[in-house]
This record gives structure tokens, C-alpha cells and sequence, in this order.
């Protein structure tokens, strides 16, 4: 490092190491610059939360702000400086494995979560206490690789760029976040990380970004086996020159390598050099790293076991939680009703596999298990039963498996397979109730670990209907960060929760959401397809040729989803009335005031998220049929009413127009819709014009 004149470390999570690496730094170097050290602090540190796919599906920011505000303490603790997250990344592909890192479709809802990360993790300002440097990622595109491939090329007209890819980037700029990271993939065949355009017309110029960029690890380099840069010296100049102030590099650097080389050439000079290394040091100094670069080691153990960490990740894994169906209010389970409970499947008690993936830090001794968690709920007088009956694995291996020292366990011989399955069966027969509990593991989701099927993993399905055919009542709990097939699940088993991966207090938070002591609230950031063959399949699509028909666009399946946009049941029922708007007609800039009242119908205190979306009926550009403009999460007792107020004005009346090249507030009339998913039909209209009355096609703005 001394020799290297390295600046920053990524990766080193040891709190007395962090200090002998910034001693040498401060003391031994030419410029006593201190270090800045980074790391993935992506869903919590020591405490795990769920991961940001779920963190998306609470509808509340705020839960957001204070996980990230934990993990950002945790971290900062034992001297890490700076995260890589949030990663915004909007992704409308199931196929593609970092879907769970991010907040799903919908960039209005993903420009919330994103500035709200961007918050916890700073803070009010950068350099707070307690808090770190923040690291937007993957700018951008990552999200639209071809055929949901990681790394793979990203297509994306100008038009979704700026509506649909962009505004969640834009988001944590405007919350102030100090570093960008340039994503890996080529997007319209110029890769992100050389993509001048991106990292600097864009960034600097129409978002005035000060902080700095990193590239992704090793991106740089990779520029080469784009077929971009001839060789590591000119991709060390391309993205130099396009905007990289920072190279992320495992082994080798092609800056370090390369840079005083060009600029001896005359290629890059000094002036250059010291401006993009100017926000680097402005963000150490705002760090406070040149007054104190050095962590309290003993004080970090103190942080690192608060129990308020795990008592908010619990609170955040019942507010993630989505309920998909209840037939027959099977859910909350009476706790009295059963005395003899199984719990199965290959997740029921897989403590590595609740926390998700993006986790290094983790303790198992702390996590708690879904089984753990009914066991703590339900004490000794329910019998509880476990079995895993199917095991899971990925057919190529993960290199995160390598790094998190994941030993695959023994495949079973398919003698074992048999029984294990029909030990599994048994133990449903002879139980009241099952509680089964599958989907991915943790390390068949992430990156890379993109797939080319939506099916339960393994031999789940067979497990799944030979349990449901037992004839006993069955809740089956999800844990997965992207939609999975369970078009037979849906029709079949009577109760499904989408626990998402809740983290080290999923367990409990699990145990009380079945048990009716937390009502789920959740409501899914994605589009749920029926099939894999449905992709892409979002919300926010256009109306086009033969509307009538949208929903029988194959004739071998619907095409609508298997549950939309937004959706997400109660253990109580919610009405929505008088819907009203404070102007029928306004100018373009004005804005309208939506309200309307949420009552909660049935007998349980509950919480509902209120969700608003719009259609522009005309205009220079087709519009999406639906695009989510505003949504609040409510707490309501039973039978309370509650009025609830949105305000729809220029930010979300205004879209980038292909036709104009331009950002546009058209004449046109909206639809305004609210309720409790993407399919609401409480509906109203008003009229933007510029006399106030005429709905015309002229560009106003
Ligand atoms: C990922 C980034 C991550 C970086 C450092 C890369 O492979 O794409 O999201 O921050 O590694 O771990």
C-alpha cells in the first residue's frame, strides 16, 4: 500500500487490521493522506435485514432509512468508511439474480427507496456521525441484461432511460449520495463504465453530481474484453475520460498501471489528474478521516451487539412480509388450535439461507430460523416437527460460496431422496398443520445467479403437492428475492406469505406473522408473472393495438399476472371512497390535491398502503396505461377511517418525450386511480391545458 500509493481498501472488515492499514497510511506515506475503507454493506453488516427487494415491498421508506442507518453504525464502528449501496438498479426480469439487491419495477417507488437509503446511510450530511459514505449503484442499466443474464448487454431506448431506468439514479443524487459506481454491462454497445455520455453529460451536467465515481470491480479492465479498449493502458484513458474518478481492481489496476504512463505521453495531464482526484479527497475530508482515521475497537463490540439492532430487524422483516393468498382465513393460526405442527422444507431451518445473500458479517448464532422462531412463539405445549424433505442446490457452483467458505453439503443418493421426501409426507399426515417453507437458497440468488426457469428449485414442487394432498390445512411460506412459478401453489394451498429474506430476526418475525401478532401489510414491488414465458411482463406497459384484448395476448395462457403491481392481502379488509380532486382542470406546473378516504373494514388493527397512479391519455408519446405517482403506508385500527392526501404537480405530470428529445408536461386529460394495488378501480380524471379546459396535443413545456 505504502509502496503502491493505494488509497483506499475495499473488503477488510477487521477493526484492528483497519487500524494498522490507516497507521501505516497516515504515518509512512509521502502525503499522510488517510485511507478510505469500503465495503458491500448491502442489507445490514453484523445484523442482517431483509434484503432491499423486501425492504421495496414495505412501501415505507422510513423502514429503509433505519435499517441502513444501523447497518451504516455497525459499519462505521469497525472503521468502514464507505458502502456499496444502494444499488437501484430497476429490473423487470425475474431471470436475472440481482433483482433482490434492488426495489423492483416501478421507478417512482424505486426513487423512493433510493433516496431513503441514500439517508440512512449519510445521514443529514455527509461525514455525520456514526454514518458513511454512500455508493449508488449500478449506473446504469445493469437491470436490463439481455435475457436476464448477468453481465449481459443492456438495450434500452432513450425514452425508458430517462422515464423508467434513470429517475431512482437521480433520486439518491438529489438525497445528496457522494460516490456513484459505473455498472459492468455494455449499454447500447457503449459500456457503462466508458460511457462518457452517462458519467458525464448526464451525471455532471444535467444532475450536477460533485461526489465521485468508482467503477465496479474490475470493470475497467474489462473494457477490454468488451472489444472497447485495445489493450488495459487505453481502457485505463477511456474511462478516465469518460468520468471514473476512482478504479475499483482486484489483483491489478490499469489506472495504477497505466496513468502516469499517459500522462508522460501527454494524453492526460496533471490538471486532469488532480481534478478527479479533488472529490475523492473532499469526501475523506467531509468524512472527518483526517482528524480521526482511526476506529475504537473496543466500542465497535458495543455497537455490533445492540440488541435495538435486532429488535428493528425484526420490526423491518414484519413489515417486508407480503400476504399472497388466504383462503379461508386460515391465517393468523390460532395458538391453541394445533397441537402437533410440521415444519418442512429445505428452507424451515436453514439459518444461512434466511439471511439472503450480500452477507459477510453475519452471526448464526444470532439468526433465527423460521422453525426457531415458531418454537419461541409457541413453547412447549405445540409439538413441532421438522423435516426437510427435498435439497437444494445449484447445478454450477456460486463464487460467493467460495469467499463465504460455504461447504455444498453432501448430495443425497436418490435411496435417501425417497425417504426424506416420504419422511416429510408422513410427518404432514400425522400432523394438524404444516408450515412448509421453500424456494431459493441463498446462494441461488445475487450476483450471479441468474436463471433461466422461475420453478421451485430441485424437487420442491413434488414436495410441495405431495404435502397439499394430505388433505391437512398448509401455509406456505416463500423465501426467494424474485417471483417464482407457484401458479399451482396459487390455486392449491390455502395460504402463502412472501417472507422474502428476512434476515437475522426472520424467525420471529415469521412466527408473528402467522400467529397474528404482526398482520402483514407488505405489498409486492414487482409484477408476479404466471410463467417464465410471461417476461417481461410489468404494470407500467403500453396500452397499444386491441386494448380489449390485453389480457389474451397468448392464446396458450393470460397475460395478465399471477398477482399484480402493488398487491399484497390483511388479516383485515380495507374500503376506498369519495375520491377527490382539488381541480378537474389545470395549467401545466399547477398541481393537483388527490384525496380520499381509506377505511379499515374489518376487525383487525391492520396497515394499508394507499397507492396512486396515473395515465396520461394522450400526448406525443404513448403513454404506460398505469405509472405509480404517489402511495402512503397507514396504520388504521379496526373500523377507523382515515382521509388520505396526495398531490400529483409538475414532477410527476412530466415525461421525457421520444418524439420531442425533450421533457414534456403535455396537454392531455389523467386518469387517477387509488387503492391497494395496480388494479384499482376507484377512478377520477382531470384535464391539464394550457386555456385550462382544452385537452390538445401541444407541447407545453
Ligand atoms: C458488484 C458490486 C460490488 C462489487 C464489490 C461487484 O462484483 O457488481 O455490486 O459492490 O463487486 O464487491
Amino acid at each position: 500500500m505504502v509502496k503502491y500509493g493505494i488509497g483506499s481498501v475495499l473488503f477488510v472488515t477487521d477493526p484492528t487490521e483497519i487500524n494498522r492499514l490507516q497507521h501505516l497510511a497516515v504515518e509512512k506515506t509521502r502525503l499522510h493522506i488517510p485511507l478510505i475503507f469500503g465495503f458491500d454493506v448491502i442489507h445490514g453488516f453484523r445484523t442482517i435485514f431483509p434484503v432491499p427487494i423486501a425492504m421495496a415491498a414495505s412501501w415505507d421508506p422510513a423502514v429503509a432509512t433505519k435499517a441502513q442507518a444501523i447497518a451504516a453504525q455497525e459499519a462505521r464502528s469497525v472503521g468502514i468508511d464507505w458502502g456499496f449501496a444502494p444499488m437501484v438498479d430497476i429490473a423487470r426480469d425475474p431471470r436475472w439474480g440481482r433483482i433482490v439487491e434492488g426495489a423492483g419495477e416501478d421507478p417512482y417507488l424505486g426513487a423512493a427507496m433510493a433516496a431513503a437509503q441514500v439517508r440512512g446511510f449519510q445521514g443529514d450530511y455527509i461525514g455525520a456521525p456514526e454514518h458513511i459514505l454512500a455508493c449508488v449503484k449500478h449506473f446504469a442499466g445493469y437491470g436490463a441484461a439481455e435475457g436476464g443474464r448477468d453481465y449481459d448487454a443492456s438495450y434500452i431506448p432513450e425514452s425508458q432511460i430517462y422515464n423508467v431506468y434513470l429517475p431512482p439514479f437521480q433520486a439518491a443524487v438529489n438525497a445528496g449520495v457522494g460516490t456513484v459506481m459505473s455498472a459492468y454491462m455494455d449499454l447500447n454497445d457503449v459500456p457503462a463504465t466508458g460511457n462518457r455520455w452517462l458519467l458525464h453529460d448526464v451525471l455532471r451536467e444535467q444532475w450536477h453530481f460533485t461526489g465521485f465515481v468508482v467503477s465496479d470491480a474490475n470493470a475497467v479492465k474489462s473494457l477490454k474484453n468488451h472489444n472497447y479498449a485495445k489493450d488495459f493502458s487505453d481502457a485505463a484513458l477511456l474511462a478516465f475520460n469518460a468520468g471514473v474518478n476512482m478504479e475499483m481492481a482486484i489483483d491489478f489496476s490499469a489506472y495504477q498501471k497505466n496513468l502516469r504512463a499517459l500522462v508522460n505521453d501527454g494524453q492526460i495531464t496533471v490538471q486532469q489528474i488532480e481534478a478527479a482526484d479533488r472529490p475523492i479527497l473532499e469526501m475523506k475530508i467531509r468524512l472527518g478521516l483526517f482528524e480521526n482515521p482511526y476506529n475504537d475497537e473496543a466500542r465497535s463490540q458495543e455497537i455490533l451487539a445492540t440488541p435495538e439492532h435486532r429488535e428493528a430487524a425484526r420490526l423491518a422483516a414484519e413489515r417486508t412480509s407480503v400476504l399472497l393468498r388466504n383462503e379461508g382465513n386460515l391465517l393468523p393460526l390460532s395458538k391453541s388450535g394445533f397441537t402437533n405442527v410440521a415444519v418442512i422444507g429445505p428452507l424451515a431451518d436453514s439459518q444461512m439461507d434466511i439471511l439472503g445473500p450480500w452477507v459477510f458479517q453475519y452471526d448464526l448464532k444470532e439468526t433465527v430460523t423460521v422453525l426457531s422462531g415458531l418454537r419461541n412463539r409457541l413453547g412447549p405445549q405445540t409439538n413441532l416437527n421438522c423435516a426437510p424433505g427435498v435439497q437444494i442446490s445449484r447445478k454450477f457452483p456460486s463464487f460467493f460460496d467460495d469467499i463465504l467458505h460455504l461447504k455444498p453439503e453432501e448430495p443425497w443418493g436418490s435411496d435417501k431422496a425417497k425417504q426424506e421426501m416420504s419422511k416429510a409426507v408422513d410427518l404432514a399426515n400425522s400432523s394438524d398443520l404444516t408450515i412448509l417453507v421453500l424456494g431459493e437458497a441463498q446462494n441461488m440468488i445475487g450476483e450471479a445467479a441468474s436463471r433461466e426457469s422461475l420453478d421451485l428449485p430441485g424437487r420442491q414442487e413434488q414436495l410441495l403437492e405431495a404435502v397439499v394432498a394430505t388433505g391437512k390445512p398448509v401455509v406456505l411460506v416463500l423465501m426467494n428475492g424474485r417471483p417464482l412459478n407457484i401458479k399451482w401453489a396459487a390455486e392449491h394451498v390455502p395460504a402463502i406469505l412472501e417472507a422474502w429474506y428476512p434476515g437475522t430476526q426472520g424467525g420471529n418475525a415469521i412466527a408473528d406473522l402467522l400467529l397474528g401478532d404482526a398482520v402483514p401489510g407488505g405489498k409486492l414491488p414487482i409484477t408476479w408473472p404466471r410463467d417464465v414465458g410471461q417476461i417481461p411482463i410489468n404494470y407500467g406497459h403500453n396500452t397499444t393495438q386491441a386494448p380489449e384484448n390485453q389480457g389474451k395476448r397468448y392464446w396458450d395462457e393470460e397475460s395478465t399476472p399471477l398477482y399484480p403491481f402493488g398487491y399484497g392481502l390483511s388479516y383485515s379488509t380495507f374500503q376506498y371512497s369519495d375520491l377527490k380532486l382539488s381541480h378537474t382542470q389545470l395549467k401545466p406546473g399547477e398541481t393537483v390535491d388527490v384525496s380520499v378516504d381509506v377505511e379499515n373494514t374489518g376487525g383487525t388493527a391492520a396497515d394499508e398502503v394507499a397507492q396512486l397512479y396515473i395515465h396520461q391519455q394522450s400526448g406525443s408519446a404513448s403513454r404506460p396505461v398505469r405509472e405509480l405517482k404517489g402511495f402512503l403506508r397507514i396504520a388504521l385500527q379496526a373500523h377507523a377511517k382515515t382521509t388520505v392526501h396526495m398531490s400529483l404537480g409538475s414532477d410527476e405530470l412530466t415525461y421525457w418525450s421520444s418524439a420531442n428529445k425533450s421533457w414534456v408536461t403535455e396537454s392531455a386529460t389523467f386518469d387517477v386511480w387509488v387503492g391497494g394495488n395496480s388494479n384499482a378501480s376507484l377512478h377520477a380524471n382531470f384535464i391539464v391545458s394550457q386555456r385550462g379546459s382544452d385537452p390538445g396535443h401541444s407541447q407545453l413545456k
